[in-house]
C-alpha cells in the first residue's frame, strides 16, 4: 500500500491571482489607469502577441460563477488583490464607489463558500496618475499607500481577516529599475536602492494603520524566495552565492521580519555609494511594525557562480556585478516553459524560515508549473496536465517533510486558477487548474483540477 501524505488540520489549499492579471483592466465602472494600461497604449509591441491587460478572464464580471469553479477545484482559501487605480482612480482623494461594492461582494461571495479571503494590496500595478508623480521613486507614494491601505482596512476589514501588503516587492525594484522588464524600464541602481526602500517604508506603514485599527485577522506580505545555491564550494562561489541571497531573498524578508535592512545588503549598497535620503523616524517605523505572517511564492532557485571578471566598472551598477547566474548542468527542467524544477527548495526555504526568520507563520501564496500550447495536451475536451500534479507532488512532498520538522507552514496555494494574463508574456504560458478559451471565455477545469479537489478533500495525497 503506498504512503498517504496528511497535512495538518485546517491546512489552507487554494490558488492565487491578481486584480490586473484576472479583472479586465477597462471594464470600466470608473477604474482609473494603472501603469500596464498605459505602457500597453504606449508600447504594445513589447507584449506578447501584442496582448495587453485588456484581454483578461475578465473575472470582473465572472467572480461569481467563478467563485463556483474554485470549489468544485477544492478551495478552502484564495488569494486575490485590490485594484488600487479601481479603487482610488487618482491613486488618492476620491474613493471609486462602485469598486467597494464590487470588492464586498467578491469577498463576502468567497466566505459566503467558506473560501477564505487572501487579499493583497499592492500586485505590481502602480495606478499611473502617481506613477506620473515618479511612483515609489516619490516619498509622497508612501502617504498615498497607507491612505489606501488604511480605507481598505476600514471598507472590507469586517469580511477580510488575512492581508498582505505587497506582492513580490523585489520584482518591481529589480524589473522597473535595473533590467527593464517593468514600467518605468529605468536602469538606474540609485533609484531601485530608493524604490525599495520606499516600497518596504510603504508594507510597515500598511502595518502600523493594520494595527491601530484593530479589525482582527493577520497582515503579512508575499516575497517571491529563491535559494541561492553556489555553483561550487570555492570560495568566490560561496561568497557570490551570499551575495546573491542577500539581493533577491534577504531585502526584504530582513525587514519585513526583522525590522531592520540585511547588513551586507547596506553595506554593498554603500560600498557602491548609493544609500538613499532617510529619516529615522521612518526606520522606526520599520523596527515596529513587521508581519504576523509571511506568504511565499517558490518556482525556481538560483544556481550563483562568481563572476571570472569585472564589468565595465562604468557601467550602470546591477547586482549581477558580483554573480552569475549559472546554468547548472543536469538540472531538472520544466520542458515545456524552460523554468528548473527543483521541489527541495520549498523545503530549504521551510527550515531556513524556521531556523532563521523566528519560525513565523507563513504559507506557499504561489507554486506552479507554467506551460506553453498547452492545448496538445488536450484529450476529449479535458487537458491532461499529469505533469502538473507531478509537479504539486514533488513540491508538496518536501514541504510535507519541512513542516513535519517544525517549520509553521499553515497552508499551500497554487499559481493560477484561472489561465490568465502575464504581464509582458500575456498568455504565453498557461498555469491554471481550469483552461481558459481566450475568444469564448468558456473555462474548463483540466485533470489538475480535479486531483486539486481530491487533495482538498483528503487533506493529503498518496504518494
Ligand atoms: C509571480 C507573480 O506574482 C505573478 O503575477 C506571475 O504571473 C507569476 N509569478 C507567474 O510568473
Amino acid at each position: 500500500m503506498s504512503d498517504i501524505l496528511k497535512f495538518p488540520k485546517d491546512f489552507y489549499f487554494g490558488s492565487a491571482t491578481s486584480a490586473t492579471q484576472s479583472e479586465g483592466t477597462f471594464e470600466g465602472d470608473g477604474k482609473g489607469q494603472d501603469i500596464w494600461g498605459k505602457w500597453f497604449e504606449l508600447e504594445p509591441e513589447k507584449f506578447y502577441n501584442e496582448v495587453g491587460p485588456y484581454k483578461t478572464t475578465t473575472m470582473y464580471k465572472h467572480y461569481k460563477e467563478d467563485i463556483q469553479l474554485l470549489k468544485q477545484t477544492g478551495h478552502n482559501s484564495f488569494r486575490t488583490s485590490i485594484s488600487w487605480a479601481r479603487l482610488f482612480p487618482e491613486g488618492h482623494g476620491e474613493v471609486n464607489e462602485k469598486a467597494v461594492a464590487y470588492y464586498r461582494d467578491y469577498f463576502e461571495t468567497l466566505r459566503e463558500n467558506d473560501i477564505e479571503p487572501f487579499v493583497n494590496l499592492f500586485h505590481f500595478d502602480m495606478p499611473a496618475a502617481l506613477q506620473d508623480i515618479g511612483g515609489w521613486e516619490n516619498r509622497k507614494v508612501v502617504d498615498y499607500f497607507k491612505e489606501y491601505a488604511k480605507t481598505c482596512f476600514e471598507l472590507f476589514g469586517d469580511v477580510v481577516k488575512k492581508w498582505f501588503t505587497f506582492n513580490e516587492p523585489i520584482v518591481h525594484v529589480e524589473m522597473g529599475y535595473l533590467h527593464q522588464y517593468h514600467y518605468p524600464m529605468k536602469v538606474d541602481a540609485a533609484l531601485a536602492v530608493k524604490v525599495g526602500y520606499h516600497t518596504a517604508l510603504a508594507s510597515a506603514y500598511a502595518i502600523k494603520e493594520f494595527k491601530k485599527l484593530k479589525t482582527g485577522g493577520k497582515i503579512g506580505i508575499v516575497l517571491n524566495l529563491s535559494p541561492a545555491y553556489p555553483r561550487s564550494n570555492n570560495e568566490a562561489d560561496l561568497k557570490a552565492a551570499e551575495i546573491a541571497e542577500a539581493f533577491q531573498n534577504k531585502s526584504f524578508l530582513d525587514p519585513a521580519i526583522k525590522g531592520e535592512f540585511n547588513p551586507l545588503l547596506i553595506e554593498l549598497i554603500k560600498k557602491h555609494d548609493l544609500m538613499p535620503d532617510y529619516d529615522e523616524k521612518d526606520l522606526d517605523v520599520i523596527k515596529e511594525n513587521t508581519v504576523d505572517f509571511l506568504g511565499v511564492n517558490y518556482y525556481q532557485p538560483v544556481r550563483v557562480k562568481a563572476r571570472d571578471s569585472v564589468p565595465n566598472p562604468d557601467a550602470p551598477f546591477l547586482p549581477t556585478y558580483y554573480f552569475d547566474i549559472y546554468d547548472m548542468p543536469g538540472k531538472k527542467m520544466n520542458p515545456y516553459r524552460g523554468w528548473e524544477i527543483y521541489e527541495k527548495g520549498i523545503y530549504d526555504i521551510a527550515l531556513n524560515i524556521k531556523n532563521d526568520y523566528g519560525n513565523i507563520e507563513w504559507m506557499i501564496t504561489e507554486n506552479g508549473m507554467g506551460v506553453q500550447d498547452e492545448d496538445r495536451f488536450k484529450k476529449d475536451g479535458m487537458i491532461e496536465d499529469d505533469y502538473r500534479i507531478d509537479f504539486y507532488k514533488g513540491h508538496l512532498k518536501w514541504l510535507h517533510k519541512g513542516i513535519q520538522e517544525g517549520s509553521n507552514c499553515v497552508g499551500y496555494q497554487v499559481w493560477t486558477p484561472i489561465d490568465c494574463w502575464s504581464w509582458l508574456n500575456a498568455y504565453k504560458n498557461r498555469y491554471g487548474l481550469i483552461e481558459l478559451d481566450l475568444e469564448t471565455q468558456e473555462r474548463t477545469i483540466k485533470k489538475s483540477g480535479y486531483w486539486f479537489k481530491d487533495l482538498h478533500d483528503n487533506n493529503g495525497f498518496e504518494l
